[in-house]
């Protein structure tokens, strides 16, 4: 099997990233991990890049023309998907434009539902039964693109925002994945 190429984005921890690292390995996986790329220098999850000796960049968003950079870099790996693991800026529509192809992003919570920040507070706020992951394509509105994937759980009344979060996560590690498989499925 041929694999693509693909580009995770991180800005934190890089649970999702390490997954989809030890997922790539698995010999009908449709993809490989190419590069890393963060917007946060202490980014924890950059030690999987290292661990695995696979390339990475840093992008500072403050500077005009971080976006040709990062598109320089992804031209160079032959990316063919970005996976947005964790990704805390916006992708800007002209990057959108710029790359020419899918994007694709996990979000902690059953979309449409809760787009944004802080999610896991707004399920117990909002006295949800069910919560969950989505995993959606990238598009010029935020955590709107069309969904791929998305796993969800019953919430327990006596759930915290950490047990919520807790129990999203173990979900995303299977969503992400499975979007990437059906993305490739009919390729
Ligand atoms: C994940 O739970 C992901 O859904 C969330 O950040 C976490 C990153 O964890 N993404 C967003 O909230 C995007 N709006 P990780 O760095 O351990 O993979």
């Amino acid at each position: 099997m041929v694999k693509k190429n693909v580009c995770v984005f991180i800005s934190g921890r890089g649970t999702n990233l390490n997954n989809l690292i030890k997922r790539s390995r698995e010999y009908n996986f449709p993809v490989k991990i190419k590069l890393i790329v963060s917007n946060n220098i202490n980014a924890e999850g950059l030690k999987y890049a290292k661990i695995n000796s696979i390339p990475f960049t840093l992008i500072n968003t403050k500077l005009n023309n971080f976006e040709r950079k990062i598109f320089k870099e992804l031209k160079r790996y032959d990316i063919s998907l970005i996976c947005l693991a964790g990704y805390m800026k916006i992708i800007s529509k002209n990057f959108i434009k710029l790359f020419g192809k899918k994007i694709v992003n996990i979000h902690p919570s059953l979309l449409p539902k809760f787009k944004g920040l802080n999610t896991f507070s707004r399920v117990i706020e909002n006295k949800e039964i069910r919560s969950g992951c989505t995993v959606h394509l990238v598009n010029e509105k935020l955590d709107s693109g069309k969904i791929i994937a998305q796993k969800y759980f019953f919430i327990n009344e006596c759930d915290k925002e950490n047990d919520i979060k807790i129990k999203t996560q173990r979900l995303e590690y299977l969503a992400f994945p499975e979007a990437i498989i059906k993305l490739y499925r009919n390729n």
